[in-house]
């Protein structure tokens, strides 16, 4: 095989859990075992006000979850995304969701993504999941720069961003849509595999 970077052999973002400690990220798929069912609790993770609002995941029906966790499967089989289920170390339910894959693997750039449960919200989970995800894909996938995207009024995603060490770039304007045809303004955070972490 021939790459057009010497790196690209090694970005390949293999499945793998990352122990937090009292979470744990857990690759999605059909097989990931939570209370009450992994369908269920992606429904209604996805039926959340603020994960709908903000979030790529659409409130969904059964057919809509397993077509989302096959292509979480396949991205893993593939080696191009890495989705992980945040767990709860103490009884496996489902906290929220931490995404990494790649925009343009030959340069090393990736986009990372989140949400949590409401209940989840409010002690740093999602921070702390970004870190970690961040940690792993430079340690283990040669990622050399990882972009955060967030709606610019998604005043709570910007504040993750700050906290995970990834500092603002820039505003994109009418860069996205989250539904309804409307183009929001985005900010753009990113970090280089060069930025030291401070935890
Ligand atoms: C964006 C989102 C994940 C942020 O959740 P969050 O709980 O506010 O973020 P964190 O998990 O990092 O927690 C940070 C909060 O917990 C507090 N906190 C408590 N203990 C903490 C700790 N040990 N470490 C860090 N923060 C801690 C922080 O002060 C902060 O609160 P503040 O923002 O009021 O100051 C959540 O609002 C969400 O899921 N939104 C919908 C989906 C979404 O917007 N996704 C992003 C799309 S770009």
């Amino acid at each position: 095989m021939t790459t057009s970077d010497p790196g690209t052999d090694q970005r390949v973002f293999r499945p793998t859990v990352l122990d937090l400690g009292d979470v744990l990220l857990r690759p999605w798929g059909r097989a990931l075992d939570v209370p009450g069912g992994i369908a269920p609790a992606l429904t209604a993770a996805a039926a959340d006000p603020a994960v709908a609002r903000w979030s790529p995941l659409s409130a969904a029906g059964p057919v809509v979850v397993d077509t989302y966790l096959g292509r979480c499967e396949e991205h893993w089989a593939a080696g191009t995304a890495a989705s992980f289920a945040v767990i709860d170390a103490a009884d496996g339910s489902l906290c929220g969701n931490a995404y990494l894959g790649w925009t343009n693997r030959d340069d090393g750039v990736a986009m990372i993504g989140y949400w949590l449960l409401a209940a989840a919200r409010g002690r740093g989970l999602a921070t702390r999941a970004t870190t970690a995800v961040t940690r792993w894909a430079v340690d283990h996938a040669d990622v050399r720069r990882i972009e955060l995207y967030h709606a610019v009024a998604n005043e709570d995603s910007c504040r993750v961003a700050t906290r995970a060490g990834f500092p603002y770039e820039g505003t994109l304007r009418g860069s996205y849509t989250y539904g309804g045809g409307v183009y929001v303004d985005e900010h753009l955070h990113a970090r280089l595999a060069s930025d030291p972490f401070t935890d």
